[in-house]
């Protein structure tokens, strides 16, 4: 399974480490994916499609490249299971509903409600994320 990520500051890929953690101790392969690696085309033989990305702008997604990646899924992603996470800092988690909308109204389903961590996963987040990959992976 590929855990696509895009993260600035590094919070949201170790999100993405532990996600693939827990697809592992599931008993299935996981590979880490940067966003800039990848195409939508590449995207299309994946039953499960595992992103991630971080809160910017005023509760948006940055908008150089991961905005533009998300408006690719449009129109390729019907159908697929997908799985949303992501870091974020100071707001209330408006950008991950707004993704798990769009997402949605592309007409993949959500394997779960998107998993938010404040800043970089510890602890009992760490926990959370390796838990999501597991919930993933079954
Ligand atoms: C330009 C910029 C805009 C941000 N906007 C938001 C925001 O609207 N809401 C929020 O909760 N956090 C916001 N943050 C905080 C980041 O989401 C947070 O630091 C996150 O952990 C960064 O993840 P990353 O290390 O994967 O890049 C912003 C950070 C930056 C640098």
């Amino acid at each position: 399974m590929k855990v696509i990520y895009w993260s600035q500051t590094g919070n949201t890929k170790r999100m993405a480490e532990l996600i693939a953690k827990g697809i592992e101790e599931q008993g299935k392969s996981a590979e880490l994916v940067e966003l800039s690696e990848i195409s939508v085309d590449d995207l299309r033989s994946e039953e499960v499609i595992i992103f991630g990305s971080p809160a910017y702008g005023a509760e948006e997604l940055e908008d150089t490249k991961v905005e533009p990646f998300v408006e690719a899924l449009e129109g390729n992603i019907s159908g697929k299971k997908v799985a949303l996470f992501g870091s974020w800092g100071w707001g209330d988690g408006a950008w991950m509903k707004d993704l798990e909308e769009r997402i949605e109204s592309y007409g993949a389903k959500l394997i779960a409600e998107g998993l938010i961590v404040k800043e970089l996963p510890e602890g009992e987040d760490e926990v959370r994320c390796i838990k999501f990959g597991k919930l993933i992976a079954k």
